[in-house]
């Protein structure tokens, strides 16, 4: 029974750590990137979740982060996410660390939450630095687009979140990879592991010694170096490991 040996290995996991990606989410109701249905079936991320492209066009970027964005910040968190944070203060995870930029595990009790893809609960001015709640821009994207800083009057808004061609946040990843070297028990939950240097932090685990749990709709280019696979939707299979450590 796969899920009762993922069980095992977390109740005896003392630095265990997560990595997550949009699948974890799903179940809040915000798309996925691939796989069906996923934003990426739709869009060419590359015309649309570039640095380039926004800096070319950030009007065409807020026309579907409007969408996107409006869904994320109504969105709240799925068992899985509940889940997770009950594992972290259980001891059996040192930290979360998310592909997402939803804010799902922090709004569900994460408490060492490491947002290696940046925070898309905050909009930054590229012109002058003013920061301003994604919230509050949303409520004026229908009058304003691009929307405009409210600060020196610039364009050129973007939420916190790495776009395709924009370095990676040194110290979350530092922090994720140094974890991961730590690592007894790396659980990955809802990612299709296809988006570098993200997915190189599970990789750095099982170099390091750390026993694999892959939990997963569909398979990924991981599973073979697993040693629990689960193909299962997290909101169902996350509360049932909880369930079985007895809360431990
Ligand atoms: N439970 C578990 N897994 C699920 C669920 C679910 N309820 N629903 C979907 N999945 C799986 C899908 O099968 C897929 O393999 O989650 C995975 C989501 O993969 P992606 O959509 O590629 O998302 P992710 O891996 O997080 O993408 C990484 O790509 O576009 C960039 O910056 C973006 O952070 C994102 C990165
Ligand atoms: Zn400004």
């Amino acid at each position: 029974m796969t899920v009762r040996r993922a069980a095992e290995l977390l109740s005896a996991a003392s630095s265990g750590l997560a990595l997550t990606g949009a699948g974890i989410s799903a179940e809040s109701g915000i798309p996925t990137f691939r796989g069906e249905g996923g934003v990426w079936t739709k869009y060419d991320p590359v015309k649309v979740a570039s640095i380039d492209a926004f800096l070319q066009d950030p009007a065409a970027y807020w026309r579907v982060s409007k969408e996107r964005g409006g869904i994320a910040l109504a969105a709240r968190p799925n068992p899985g996410h509940y889940a997770l944070a009950a594992l972290e203060a259980a001891g059996r995870l040192a930290a979360i660390v998310t592909q997402n930029t939803d804010g799902l595990h922090q709004d569900s009790g994460g408490r060492r939450v490491i947002e290696v893809h940046g925070s898309g609960r905050t909009v930054e001015c590229l012109d002058c630095g003013a920061r301003e709640p994604r919230s509050d821009v949303q409520a004026r994207l229908d009058v304003e687009m691009p929307p405009r800083c409210t600060t020196c009057g610039s364009t050129v808004m973007k939420p916190t979140v790495v776009l395709f061609g924009e370095p990676m946040p040194v110290a979350a990843m530092q922090e994720a990879f140094a974890l991961a070297r730590e690592a007894d028990v790396m659980l990955v939950v809802g990612t299709s592991l296809v988006v570098h240097p993200a997915a190189d932090i599970p990789l750095a685990a099982v170099r390091s010694g750390a026993r694999l749990i892959v939990v997963n709709a569909e398979p990924t280019p991981f599973d073979s170096l697993a040693e629990v696979v689960i193909h299962g939707l997290s909101g169902e299979v996350l509360p049932e490991i909880v369930r079985l450590l007895g809360g431990r």
